[in-house]
């Protein structure tokens, strides 16, 4: 066939797509997306549309080595759409070449990672980070992300993962923003806003910054909703379920301008979602108007004829193509068998059509058109990657995302009457545990260009920080023993490693190592939880107490008798019911990226005060899961605090149904004080609004954040609705001392549900109106819709 480049086609084509700015890095589009598409379309012959809908990983490939790969041979022949998992602006720059050079049109690649919660400099996983409940800081490490990775050459993220959890045996919960919609969406648009940076050329046209990448909304839908919380299982629920509690976040994600959604690997409604045309076509394209990208994940459209739906891979592409999806993402099946069903009828040039142009859209949205090698500035890595700024807002947002669960005086000495935290600058800290020493494990659970040589461990940060400490000889000293494995059995320890290997020790010797110092000392400080890949991807568990090895040892280092705090790491609620009875003081860490060492000091030593809240609700036994907030009252309820069993009620022979802690839990340095709910109106019409206020105090002595919480419940509607719902926050800075008014304005953006068609209803009748630190301690007030 004539070989054309998108050069030469470009000189034929009116204008070129895209000009730049002299002295200014953002491409203007100057030609309009649709007409530049439509010319380049009208020129591309069907195998070489098929050819853009294919995927693949970019395998090892080698400078200079490019060509002589299976993936060079397949960009030269037109037949690959984009890679990912490949990094180096060099490297990308020479697939770039093939793509441009050697394909007959020259169209350049997409180049994706998965570029979860920070590229080298590494941000706390996605679930710690919502515990900020600060979307500004969340927006702000989503963009540092995109700096560093554009820095290296990717200009697609498979990121932000917003599948609501309520279970906390699956294991994802680590990436995702917890179990409330309306959290989940806000912090999920936050992301998107954070890589894409989306502003408005002068024409109106969307431009994105080559500093910017494209975000992907995963997994379009319900993958959290996996039964016994087991990872790639069965979903299966109702619609007004899907509508009013699942799909609110990856529907404020298509709202906020997301450039890609990723389809999710389990069914629903009995259909892979991958091929669910009514979650494609008819809910996210044609009821949300989201005219984006959609792709598979990974090799999904085989994975079909595993669920048994399909036929071949044949039949599985036709049906993937039809329901709406545009890339095949590793199956391949695209490549090889649309041509195929084409011939035979089972698709239309129209659908191929459809795909395409979602495929090249993606692509002239990022500049690639105006500049294939936009991405591929080599010069970038030293100026952007893993600099002093970026690594200083990593550690301000991981210090923010610290949940205190508990801070009690010592048993040991409760007369002294003082909260165990902050450590006190004195005597001897014993600092023990499997986390205390480790570098990896920090960063979290998906970091795949994380460099832990360079990142502190708890260890060496405590250390440095003693060193600096102004009280020279008075200061605190620091003792430290590893203590124990992370568990007893080897093979399960190392199933929950995945390359970040703690060094197993000799049980019995590491614990009398840890008993030695402890005795010695004045406080003891563990380090102690689950490692970074005991939660993420193909991460599921049975029992989410401490692992058997760490409980053990904290239960002969409570014995000795002296103050214990608990640096809780974990990427999910767990158990710490025995913790919490005790230890002294427990401050969840999640896994705070590669700044997470100094950050723990800036907490544990009150330069900061702990400020995280929960975004999951901590169960007190893992028989309880799934547990969450904003469940339904059902017909014979138990009242929330009821401390026994009551028969013929909704609630349990052995474990009463409160959380251990709730959502929206955290304690801070200070303690705040919350005033009644002041209505501005008893009553209001359904196109009106009212005000809730109420004056929160800091009571205390330090001056710290709170996050103070609006949750409504509808008590008259012809479905069931939530005993609460979370509907608004605010993150306040407040003085010892002083007190705020915080007013909430309620509309019909508060009170509206969605039926099982998606159709928001607004039906009036009362409602309760409840503020406070978390969702269980509120104050309430009710009002009636009119
Ligand atoms: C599978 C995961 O489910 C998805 O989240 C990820 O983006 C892809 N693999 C690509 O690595």
């Amino acid at each position: 066939m004539k070989k054309i480049t998108i050069w030469t086609l470009l000189c034929l084509l009116p204008v070129a797509g895209w000009a730049q700015k002299k002295g200014k890095k953002k491409a203007e589009p100057i030609m309009p997306m649709k007409e530049y598409v439509d010319a380049l379309m009208s020129q591309m012959t069907l195998q070489e549309k098929i050819g853009q809908l294919n995927l693949q990983v970019a395998g090892d490939i080698v400078t200079g080595g490019a060509m002589n790969t299976d993936v060079g041979a397949k960009i030269a022949a037109g037949q690959m759409g984009g890679v990912f998992n490949l990094k180096g602006a060099d490297k990308i720059r020479e697939l770039q070449d093939i793509a441009v050079k050697q394909s007959r049109l020259g169209i350049p690649l997409i180049i994706g990672m998965d570029v979860i919660h920070g590229y080298e400099t590494i941000f706390p996983i996605p679930l710690a980070l919502s515990c900020s409940w600060d979307e500004q800081a969340v927006e702000t490490a989503a963009r540092i992300a995109a700096k560093e990775a554009t820095a290296d050459g990717i200009n697609w993220t498979f990121s932000p993962m917003v599948d609501i959890c309520v279970d906390a045996r699956w294991g994802r919960t680590a990436e995702s923003n917890g179990e409330d919609p309306y959290l989940g969406g806000l912090m999920g648009a936050a992301m998107v806003r954070g890589y894409e940076g989306i502003s408005r050329g002068s024409d109106g046209t969307e431009v994105r910054g080559s500093e910017n990448m494209l975000s992907c909304v995963k997994h379009y839908a319900l993958y959290g909703a996996a039964e016994a919380g087991r990872d790639y299982n069965t979903v299966d629920m109702s619609r007004l379920r899907m509508f009013n509690q699942y799909f609110p976040p990856y529907k404020a994600c298509a709202e906020a301008g997301a450039g890609s959604f990723m389809t999710s690997f389990n069914i629903v409604d009995g259909i892979p979602a991958t091929a669910n045309s009514w979650l494609i076509n008819n809910v996210l394209r044609r009821q949300w108007g989201y005219d984006g990208l959609v792709v598979t994940d990974y090799g999904s459209i085989g994975e079909m004829l595993v669920h048994g739906v399909g036929g071949d891979l044949q039949g599985a592409s036709a049906m993937a193509l039809k329901a709406g999806t545009d890339m095949d993402m590793c199956a391949q099946g695209f490549l090889y068998t649309l041509e195929k069903s084409y011939n035979e009828g089972r698709i239309t040039m129209e659908e191929i059509d459809d795909a395409c142009r979602r495929v090249l859209e993606a692509k002239y949205k990022l500049g690639l058109f105006h500049d294939p090698y936009r991405y591929c500035d080599a010069k970038r890595r030293a100026r952007d990657i893993f600099t002093a700024e970026n690594r200083k807002a990593a550690r301000d947002i991981a210090a923010e995302t610290f949940v205190l669960l508990k801070n009690e005086s010592p048993t040991s000495s409760p007369e002294r009457g003082e909260k165990l935290l902050p450590l006190s600058p004195s005597g001897k800290i014993a600092l023990i545990g499997p986390l205390a020493n480790d570098r990896a494990n920090l960063a979290g659970t998906w970091c795949v260009a994380y460099t832990p040589d360079r990142y502190l461990t708890l260890k060496e940060a405590m250390e440095r920080r003693l060193a600096k400490s102004s009280m020279g000889d008075a200061a605190p000293r620091l003792l430290y023993a590893q203590g124990c494995n992370i568990c007893h059995d080897e093979a399960d320890q190392q199933a929950g490693e995945f390359g970040k290997n703690i060094p197993r020790v000799d049980g019995e010797q590491a614990k009398q190592e840890a008993l030695r110092i402890a005795r010695e000392a004045d406080v003891i400080v563990c380090a102690m939880g689950e490692t970074a890949d005991m939660s993420g991807e193909a991460a599921s568990r049975s029992r989410l107490e401490m692992p058997d090895a760490q409980r053990e040892l904290m239960e002969e280092l409570v014995r000795l008798g002296k103050p214990i705090v608990l640096l809780h790491f974990s990427g999910r609620a767990t158990v710490l019911t025995w913790e919490q009875e005790h230890v002294d003081a427990i401050l969840n860490v999640w896994f705070g990226g590669s700044e997470t060492a100094e950050a723990i000091c800036d907490v544990l030593f009150g330069e900061k005060s702990p400020s995280g809240r929960l975004t999951v609700t901590m169960p007190q036994s893992t028989g309880q899961v799934p547990l969450y907030y904003n469940h339904l009252n059902t017909g014979r309820p138990v009242a929330e605090g009821a401390d026994k069993f009551f028969k013929y009620a909704s609630n349990y022979l052995d474990v009463r149904n409160d959380a251990l802690y709730p959502f929206g839990y955290g304690l801070s340095y200070t303690t705040f004080a919350y005033s009644d709910v002041r209505l501005s109106q008893s009553e209001m019409g359904v196109n009106g609004s009212l005000k809730a206020t109420v004056t929160v105090s800091n009571t205390g002595n330090r001056d710290a954040d709170e996050v103070v919480q609006l949750y409504i419940r509808d008590l008259q509607a012809s479905i069931s609705r939530p005993v609460k719902e979370l509907k608004g926050f605010r993150r306040i800075h407040l003085k010892a001392g002083e007190s705020r008014e915080v007013t909430f304005s309620i509309t019909r953006q508060q009170l509206f549900f969605y039926d099982g068609n998606g159709e928001e209803v607004l039906e009036p009748g009362d409602f309760d109106v409840m503020i406070g630190p978390n969702s269980r301690d509120v104050k309430a007030a009710r009002f009636t819709l009119k």
